[in-house]
C-alpha cells in the first residue's frame, strides 16, 4: 500500500510558526512517527511539501497510477483553491484532508473548505496527532477497496 502524504505552504515552518495554534512539533518529526506507524502496518509513505499551488497539483497528478491513497494538508489553499480540488477529484483517489488546529473555531475565513467535498474524509483539531489518525483512517479505506476488488475477482 503506497501513501503519499502532502503538504502545504507553511507547514515546513511547524515548530517555528505560531507554536500556541500548531504546537512544537516540526514536520519531519511528524513524517518520522509516520513512518514508524506506517512500517507496523506495511505501507509505504512519500513525503512532499511545497509552498506552491501548481507543485502541489503536478504531486497530486503524479499520483494516479502509483499511490493508493493521499494523506494531505492544504493548508491555506484549503480556503481558497479550486485548481487543488480540481485535481483530487481527477485523480479519484481515496483523501484524507487533515488540519492541525480547529479551523472552525478560528477565523471566518478558515471555516469554510473547498477540499472537504472531495476528500474521503478530513481530521480537523487533532494537533500533529491528526496525521496518525488519517493514516490508520487511509488504510482502513484502502484495505477496504482491495477486499472489495478482490471479492468482485472472485465473481
Ligand atoms: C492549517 C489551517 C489553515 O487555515 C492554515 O492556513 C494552515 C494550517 C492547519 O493545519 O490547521 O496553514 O491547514
Amino acid at each position: 500500500m503506497k501513501i503519499v502524504v502532502i503538504q502545504g505552504p507553511n507547514i515546513n515552518m511547524l515548530g517555528l510558526r505560531e507554536v500556541g495554534i500548531y504546537g512544537a512539533m516540526k514536520m519531519e518529526e511528524i513524517h518520522e512517527q509516520m513512518k514508524i506507524a506506517a512500517s507496523q502496518s506495511n505501507a509505504e509513505l512519500e513525503f512532499f511539501q511545497s509552498n506552491f499551488e501548481g507543485e502541489l497539483i503536478d504531486k497530486i497528478q503524479e499520483c494516479l497510477g502509483t499511490a493508493d491513497g493521499i494523506i494531505i494538508n492544504p493548508a491555506a489553499y484549503t480556503h481558497t483553491s479550486v485548481a487543488i480540488r480540481d485535481a483530487i477529484a481527477a485523480v479519484s483517489l481515496p483523501t484524507i484532508e487533515v488540519h492541525i488546529s480547529n479551523v472552525y473555531r478560528r477565523e471566518e475565513f478558515r471555516q469554510k473548505s473547498l477540499i472537504s467535498p472531495v476528500c474521503s474524509g478530513t481530521i480537523v483539531g487533532f494537533g500533529p496527532f491528526g496525521y496518525h489518525l488519517a493514516l490508520m483512517g487511509i488504510l482502513q479505506i484502502c484495505d477496504q477497496i482491495e477486499k472489495l476488488k478482490a471479492a468482485q475477482k472472485q465473481k
